[in-house]
């Protein structure tokens, strides 16, 4: 929408208020000469009021304007939950090690846990007397397992937003217009949303279910519980709904929180720029604010028993309004997305000139550059809600940082974590709380992060996220401690029914995990210098590392692995876990190991590694690492990719498959690629499947590049691994959201079969890779996802191979069904990099995923490779790179331990490797080796401190 749609929508809103106050006034009140002993007793005057007949309903409006919304002063002694259903038994969970979240998140209780009729009955030491009584009451033994309150998603697009998306279920953004703060995101709420299952799966049992962000006043929001109810509508989901919400003007007191999501900045764009959504918001609350002004003169007049005055005058309402009368009554809890310290300000300013507080701020990239400001906010400081590590996608989001969350919390504001799904599967929230620890948020607050601080911030603390006496029965019992990579429920019950991790499901949770370092918090790096920079230099901090070409002594080494294509994943470790030695790296290169090297050393720096380890480096495949700096800045990556299958290529080239190198678009710096240097991931392939956000992927994505992500430019020594790595196809199906309709996949494979037969003329680039890839000289990686496509393809390539003689190297990108059709992938030895490495039903052909425990037993990761896949994993987005050594890690953990280190590190490194074709150029001199202090590659603990780089004949010190 343009600038005048937006004024146009204006003057409708305005002449539909006009007209509704015009309706309201014709619809005079009926008045009655009545004699009013109370009002003489009171009126000194003496004569004779017009009462109208509604005044009792009337004084009632009025005193309630005064109400705020607070559970009842008797809630905690309450015997059962609004949200029992009849028949569900108790549950005594035994023997658990329960953090509460009470007392700042610093309790922990040893004990029980009993929920009864859906609330907690008591924690800790439960007399017997006390669950006897009760004729079914089903134990668990927690065994001394971590238990803690359900999780809770302040910011979640669940059912509004809902899996696998279709055409007919996008009910997250209105189009019409900036202001629409009478939409209610429960109007669009889809009960059958995949996600739920896998969200519970996760631990979380209540989401904020918010409108999205293309709107300014987006429109109410309203908190949810995932369990499935027994009346199966979306308004019992809801937890405390609120009063307003059926229209009842009587209601049971007190009255209950609303919920309101606002936006601000760049996705507001389709209505015009900062300055006009900040105009926009100021409109809508001035007639806010006039109403509620109304509202209040009315009622002075009326509780002084005024009639008179007001004959022939309505009690001042709006239907279209009202809700923000409420936010300025403080009767709403307003989530507002804001990213740049500009927004902030804005928004900050906005609180105070019109007098309402806000409960949180979400995104909220620059946050932590400003707590100045936002305490500030107009009623108090507001919570702050932010990703761990999404970051850069937005030039708004440019400054966001891993360190953030505990800038923000040593500034004394409430940090939350959230999904903001399905930008991320809610299921993994916890994981978000697991890296803000990783990166400097204490453990307390990490855990409370997604529990008791986004439970305040809606106002509902009193209900969830802390376990305690009077507590909705929302628990979840763990695998491991909550903090620890990979901890996954047992057992999640919600309002006291057990959702997930039934003994007649039988499936194994959390085998592999028996060591007690599992059971407690992680130690993790200590990141002090880097987050002083960050704040120094206002999130933009130098990235490059200090380089030395001589001698560089490590200390206190406890494993040493590297590349070896002859053995087993294509890794040796040289050096075993056990006593702690010394490593010597001369020019990049290890040159001797062992406490014998340690003398006639002059080493130009020494590292103590206090116990880490070496390991061959990661790769990242998949993203468009150094095609682009910011995901949605146009300017800043290389442009459309010409799609043939939707016009043709310029004719000037020559080409009619417009076949493109990737090579020629990277661009080395860029704060992805030397922030995935610096987490270890030293190689990259990119293709050109992603080259702007906004156009659908084009069918034939170029050919792929593998270059190293720390390097300063294409010419520098060893930027460029490999020019050409492979050939990329996109199959893709129309996009649920697009109007524009995708050609038909029978189509794409069409042009895919007679491109690979005999296609193009040789002395094209289309003609001739396409051949390349028939005869098997590079691979041919397809972006796929469902089990009948793949299947498809697989026919195509024995075709192809039996018309041509030859082999082709296959590998099938994406492939979440790619676990349906294991053996007959293994079978035609085609590879799989999977993406995302824990499956999520984002569309129709991503639907029939293995979620893994507690769900299954079963993940696609471990099928592929019992049924002797090679397989790799990968990722989408250029943000994601920085965190593949803890993705792999999940996915690695979610196996139930069978999936060894090794295998692991394969999954990042070797294996791409061999999938790409790409061993030999890797391994040339060894390939990049990383340095690890405190732990090893896949552990929380550790922290890559240093790239021993023999091609490039140096040492990198991160
Ligand atoms: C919790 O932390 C806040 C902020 O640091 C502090 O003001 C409050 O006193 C603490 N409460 C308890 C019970 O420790
Ligand atoms: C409206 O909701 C209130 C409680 O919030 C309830 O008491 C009342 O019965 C509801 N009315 C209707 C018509 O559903
Ligand atoms: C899960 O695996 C265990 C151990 O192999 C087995 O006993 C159980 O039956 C499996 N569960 C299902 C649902 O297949």
């Amino acid at each position: 929408m343009d600038a005048s749609s937006v004024l146009d929508a204006r003057r409708r809103s305005s002449l539909s208020r006009t007209l509704l106050l015009a309706l309201c006034t014709a619809v005079a009140t009926a008045t009655v000469l009545t004699y009013n002993t109370f009002l003489q007793a009171s009126a000194p005057s003496q004569r004779i009021h017009h009462v109208p007949l509604n005044a009792e309903t009337i004084l009632s409006q009025c005193t309630a304007l005064r109400e705020t919304p607070r559970p009842p002063t008797d809630f905690f002694a309450r015997d059962a939950s609004d949200r029992f259903e009849p028949g569900t038994k108790s549950t005594l969970i035994k023997n658990a090690r329960i953090w509460t979240g009470a007392r700042n998140g610093t309790e922990i209780v040893y004990g029980d846990v009993y929920l009864d009729k859906g609330v907690v009955k008591g924690i800790g030491y439960i007399p017997d007397y006390q669950y006897t009584s009760e004729r079914d009451v089903i134990v668990v033994d927690a065994k001394g397992g971590w238990v803690t309150p359900g999780l809770v998603d302040l910011h979640s697009h669940l059912g509004v937003s809902s899996v696998p998306e279709l055409h007919g279920a996008l009910d997250v953004n209105s189009g019409h217009g900036p202001i629409v703060p009478w939409l209610r995101s429960i109007d669009g709420f889809n009960t059958h949303d995949d996600a739920f299952q896998l969200a519970i799966a996760g631990g979380v049992t209540s989401v904020q279910v918010l409108p999205g962000s293309a709107n300014a006043i987006a429109g109410q929001a309203f908190m949810f519980k995932l369990r499935k109810t027994s009346d199966h509508t979306p308004l019992s989901m809801v937890l405390e709904p609120p009063h307003t919400l059926n229209g009842s003007a009587s209601y049971e007191h007190p009255m209950r929180w609303r919920h309101l999501k606002q936006a601000c900045g760049e996705s507001l764009l389709a209505y015009g720029n900062r300055m006009d959504s900040m105009w926009s918001y100021r409109w809508a609350y001035n007639e806010a604010r006039k109403i509620k002004e109304a509202q209040d003169a009315y009622c002075a007049k009326a509780e002084a028993g005024l009639w008179d005055e007001l004959k022939g005058q309505v009690y001042p309402e709006s239907s279209q309004w009202e809700v923000m009368v409420d936010v300025l009554r403080g009767r709403v809890k307003v989530s507002t997305h804001c990213y740049e310290e500009v927004d902030l300000d804005s928004m900050v300013r906005l609180t105070n000139e019109f007098e309402f507080p806000i409960a949180s701020f979400h995104h909220a990239s620059e946050a932590w550059l400003v707590p100045n400001l936002l305490k500030r906010t107009w009623g108090g400081t507001p919570t702050v809600g932010v990703f761990a590590a999404v970051h850069r996608y937005k030039r708004e989001s440019f400054r966001g940082s891993a360190f953030a969350p505990r800038v923000l919390a040593d500034s004394g504001i409430p940090v939350v974590m959230k999904s903001d799904h399905p930008i991320l599967n809610s299921r993994y929230l916890m994981y978000e709380a697991q890296q803000a620890h990783y990166w400097g948020l204490p453990p307390h607050l990490a855990l409370l992060s997604v529990t008791a601080v986004p439970a305040s911030a809606a106002g509902m603390s009193h209900r969830i996220g802390v376990l305690q006496e009077g507590a909705d029965a929302d628990v979840v019992l763990w695998d491991s401690h909550p903090l620890q990579l990979g901890a996954t429920p047992r057992k999640v019950w919600i309002d006291g029914i057990l959702q997930v991790g039934a003994e007649k499901d039988n499936i194994i949770v959390g085998k592999g995990k028996e060591g007690r370092e599992f059971q407690e918090v992680p130690n993790v790096p200590n990141w002090d210098k880097e987050r002083e920079d960050a704040v120094k230099w206002e999130g933009l901090p130098p990235l490059a590392p200090t380089q030395y070409r001589g001698r560089v002594l490590m200390r206190n080494v406890r494993e040493v692995t590297v590349r070896d294509l002859a053995a087993e994943d294509g890794l040796k470790t040289m050096l075993a876990q056990g006593e702690p030695t010394d490593v010597v790296v001369d020019g990049g290169r290890i040159t001797c190991v062992g406490k014998h090297c340690l003398g006639g050393v002059n080493a130009e720096i020494e590292l103590d590694l206090r116990g880490g380890v070496i390991a061959p480096s990661l790769m990242t495949f998949g993203s468009p690492l150094g095609v682009e700096e910011i995901m949605l800045e146009p300017s800043t990556g290389d442009g459309v990719l010409f799609d043939p299958l939707h016009g043709d290529p310029p004719a000037i080239l020559g080409d009619k498959g417009g076949l493109v190198r990737t090579a020629d678009a990277l661009k080395f710096g860029t704060r992805n690629a030397l922030l995935a240097h610096r987490a270890g991931v030293t190689y990259a392939t990119s293709s050109l499947e992603k080259t702007t956000y906004f156009a659908s992927p084009a069918f034939i994505a170029g050919l792929s590049v593998t270059f190293r992500t720390g390097s300063a430019h294409a010419l520098e020594r060893g930027a460029v691994i490999k020019q050409v790595t492979a050939l990329h196809v996109v199959l893709s199906r129309t996009s649920p959201s697009s109007s524009v309709g995708q050609v038909s996949v029978s189509t794409q494979i069409a042009v895919l079969r007679r491109l690979l037969l005999n296609g193009e003329p040789d002395d094209t680039e289309t003609g001739y890779w396409f051949k390349r890839v028939a005869q098997g000289a590079i691979p041919l990686v397809i972006d796929v996802a469902s089990a009948d496509i793949m299947a498809v393809l697989l026919k195509l390539k024995i075709e192809i191979e039996q018309a041509r003689g030859s082999f082709m190297k296959l590998v099938f990108f994406g492939a979440t069904e790619a676990h349906l059709i294991a053996e007959e992938i293994a079978g035609a030895k085609i590879g799989v990099i999977l993406e995302p490495a824990r499956p999520f039903p984002q569309v129709w052909d991503d639907r029939r995923i293995l979620a893994g425990p507690p769900l299954t037993n079963q993940t696609s990761l471990i099928a592929l490779i019992d049924a002797g896949v090679t397989v790799a994993v990968g990722c989408r987005d250029a943000w994601q790179p920085v965190n593949t050594r803890f993705d792999v890690a999940w996915a690695a953990l979610e196996t139930n331990g069978r999936i060894t280190r090794q295998k692991a590190q394969a999954l990042v490194s070797t294996n791409l490797e061999k999938l790409l074709d790409i061993e030999g150029w890797v391994d040339e001199d060894g390939g990049d080796l990383v340095a690890y202090e405190w732990g090893n590659v896949f552990e929380l603990t550790s922290k890559p401190v240093a790239v021993a780089s023999p091609r490039r004949g140096l040492v990198d010190v991160l």
